[in-house]
């Protein structure tokens, strides 16, 4: 079983990046051969400073293996170390839907926030994120509930190349977490917790420390009930329940039980208490790992390596299939 998934560059991962998707990376580690990669080509698609950007992958870098990614144990890596990233997208954009790409939220979204340019690559977006995939042949595709249309982009990609040119990509599943696969904005609990799109006290940040934790999740904007349950006018509180069912790895229900009759106030605190346990010893690792940009540099171009000598492999099967190229290549390194 394979494994892969990618993450944006950005030092402002939160609880939502953490509990929909990353808490899966450090898990998939241990069911199959787990891939991640730093997606920086994706990041280029909106207004960026290009110095920042460069930073933010070490941030990330940092956040991830102080969350737990083992390079022992995966393959961890920068997408723009890899060219056969890039290469496979345009391959494939042969047999992307126009019609599918206009239809993808993400792009609708993000498009509607730009100010000065949307660019065609904000558009190509979900080709290259269906590359990075299908470069690995990859079964199995970690992410939090917003990514689930691009990975039925990807699938769609995958089979209509496999029925145009003959078996040669491995079509994968997306694996959303039961409880998690979407974290609310605190402040404003009807909308995804998002750096971009959320509000600033409503974002609970990975590197955020222990007392801004507490107060961001005690001033959470709740309904004016008392019991602890999800329910559809409950938004808040529903979010919370989700929240410390996660960190905690119990079951909504049992949250539910244990909470029944304590009311808001305490709740609160212990989803505070939970969270900020639970956040301590990444944020301590990563300052850590942070200080050191020589040994992540060094651990993302071994990851690279790696990463590169499975992507080249599929690489040449595609253009071998595609006809594009002499039809004799071999595989680098060899
Ligand atoms: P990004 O930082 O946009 O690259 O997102 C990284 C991962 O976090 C993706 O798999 C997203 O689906 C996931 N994710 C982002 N926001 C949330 C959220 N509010 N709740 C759960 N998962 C999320
Ligand atoms: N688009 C994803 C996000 O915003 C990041 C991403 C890029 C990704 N390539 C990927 C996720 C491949 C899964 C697989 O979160």
């Amino acid at each position: 079983m394979r494994i892969f998934s990618g993450i944006q560059p950005t030092g402002r991962k939160h609880l939502g990046n953490y509990i929909g998707a990353i808490r899966q990376y450090v898990a998939g580690q241990d069911r199959g051969e787990a891939i991640y990669c730093i997606v920086d080509l994706h990041a280029i698609t909106v207004a960026y400073e290009p110095a920042v950007l460069r930073e933010s992958v070490y941030d990330t870098a940092a956040i991830l293996l102080g969350a737990g990614l083992d390079p022992n144990r995966c393959i961890f890596f920068r997408q723009s170390d890899v060219v056969e990233h890039p290469e496979l997208c345009w391959l494939l954009s042969s047999v992307t839907s126009y019609g599918e790409l206009n239809r993808m939220t993400q792009f609708k979204e993000k498009a509607g926030a730009q100010r000065d340019l949307v660019s065609g690559g904000l558009f190509f977006y979900p080709v290259l994120q269906a590359a990075d995939v299908l470069a690995y042949r990859a079964d199995e595709v970690p992410v939090g509930e917003d990514q689930r249309q691009h990975v039925e982009l990807m699938r769609d990609v995958a089979e209509r190349f496999n029925a145009r040119f003959g078996e040669t990509l491995v079509v994968p599943e997306v694996r959303v977490p039961e409880v998690g696969a979407r974290i609310m904005d605190l402040q404003q609990p009807d909308r995804k917790m998002s750096t971009t799109g959320g509000t600033p006290q409503g974002t609970v940040y990975v590197l955020d420390a222990p007392d801004q934790v507490a107060r961001k999740i005690r001033s959470s904007v709740t309904d004016s009930g008392t019991e602890v349950v999800r329910a559809p006018d409950k938004a808040g509180i529903s979010n919370l329940i989700d929240i410390i069912a996660a960190v905690r790895g119990t079951a909504p229900e049992e949250i539910e039980r244990e909470f029944d009759g304590s009311g808001y106030g305490a709740f609160k605190q212990a989803v505070a208490d939970a969270v900020i346990e639970y956040l301590a010893p990444v944020r301590e690792r990563y300052t850590e790992l942070r200080s050191d940009e020589a040994g992540l540099e060094r651990t993302l171009a071994e990851g690279a390596e790696k990463a590169r000598a499975i992507a080249s492999d599929t690489l040449r099967d595609v253009r071998e299939a595609m006809g594009v190229g002499s039809g004799h290549e071999v595989r680098s390194g060899q």
